[in-house]
């Protein structure tokens, strides 16, 4: 698959990451989330790479772990904007480059991770063997995509709007549909919150439940951008676990080292280890 065939997907991100507002996205809490198992004593002291860093977003909270090497890279035109949310970490620490993550070769790190990026890409699965190719022998790798499992209402309602949305001017997606669409979201995930304060496991049964109380604490804006990421990608594709299973079975993973973990009930986090020596 060519690699200039996720030009257009970075492109429609840049418009997301650059008109988002300054500061990281997440909270330290939702970035602490999307690490587990991986914790903060993981990254203190390691060579970090982000494969796709979006705004810096996650890097801003690696960098207060007190990694020993920073880097990043990422396809979209959005160099200035993680520059301007790093800016407060040591000078020297951040390395960020411009490029297509299934084609660099930045060296080998102790811990990669890439989150929210597979399941945009052409080749899901070269985006994979670049997690793994950066990764030393012996080193850590993490994951996070969107999963089949939990998203059929997704899948069957919001689909079919990104394929129309994805071609329109990205400020007509973000204020004409992902505003009104995620309205009524809004009010069901904050209203589901409330209602089962007492007894989440009650949501849980619902449509996105899980998804919902996890992001309830967030404010419109964060739903909002939620809304506006997943409108305006040209390619989205929900990953089974069959499939991650198989990538898992890669010879170049430890036996032994790697998880799977169904998170919100709509999404996967998976990892590992890169084995010792080449087989
Ligand atoms: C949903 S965003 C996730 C960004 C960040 N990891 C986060 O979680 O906030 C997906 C990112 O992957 C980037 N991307 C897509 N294809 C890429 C490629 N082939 N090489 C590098 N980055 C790519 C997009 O430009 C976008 O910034």
């Amino acid at each position: 698959m060519s690699a200039g065939s996720d030009v257009a997907t970075a492109r429609a991100f840049a418009a997301s990451w650059n008109h988002v507002g300054e500061g990281p996205t997440y909270t330290r809490e939702q970035f602490l989330d999307w690490m587990a198992p991986l914790g903060p004593q993981d990254f203190a002291g390691q060579q970090v790479l982000e494969l796709g860093f979006g705004n810096g977003s996650h890097l801003y909270h690696v960098g207060s772990c007190g990694p020993s090497r920073l880097c990043g890279v990422e396809l979209a035109d959005t160099l200035e904007t993680a520059r301007r949310n790093l800016r407060h970490l040591p000078p020297g620490l951040v390395e960020l480059h411009r490029g297509d993550l299934t084609q660099v070769d930045l060296g080998q790190f102790d811990l990669v991770y890439c989150i929210g990026v597979l399941h945009h890409l052409q080749d899901p699965y070269a985006g994979f063997q670049a997690v793994l190719r950066h990764t030393r022998p012996g080193g850590r790798f993490h994951c996070w995509v969107y999963a089949r499992e939990g998203n059929e209402v997704i899948i069957r309602l919001v689909e079919p709007i990104r394929r129309l949305a994805c071609r329109l001017p990205w400020w007509l997606t973000k204020y004409g549909l992902a505003l009104p669409l995620v309205c009524p979201f809004y009010l069901y995930a904050k209203g589901l919150a409330r209602l089962t304060q007492r007894a989440p496991a009650w949501a849980e049964r619902l449509p996105l439940g899980r998804y919902s109380l996890w992001i309830a604490p967030r404010p419109f804006w964060f739903f909002h951008h939620v809304a506006f990421d997943q409108l305006v990608s040209p390619r989205t594709v929900y990953l089974e676990r069959a499939t991650l299973e198989s990538w898992l079975r890669h010879p170049e993973v430890e036996p032994g080292s790697s998880y799977l973990v169904f998170r919100n009930g709509n999404s996967w986090k998976f990892g590992g280890r890169r084995r010792e020596r080449s087989g």
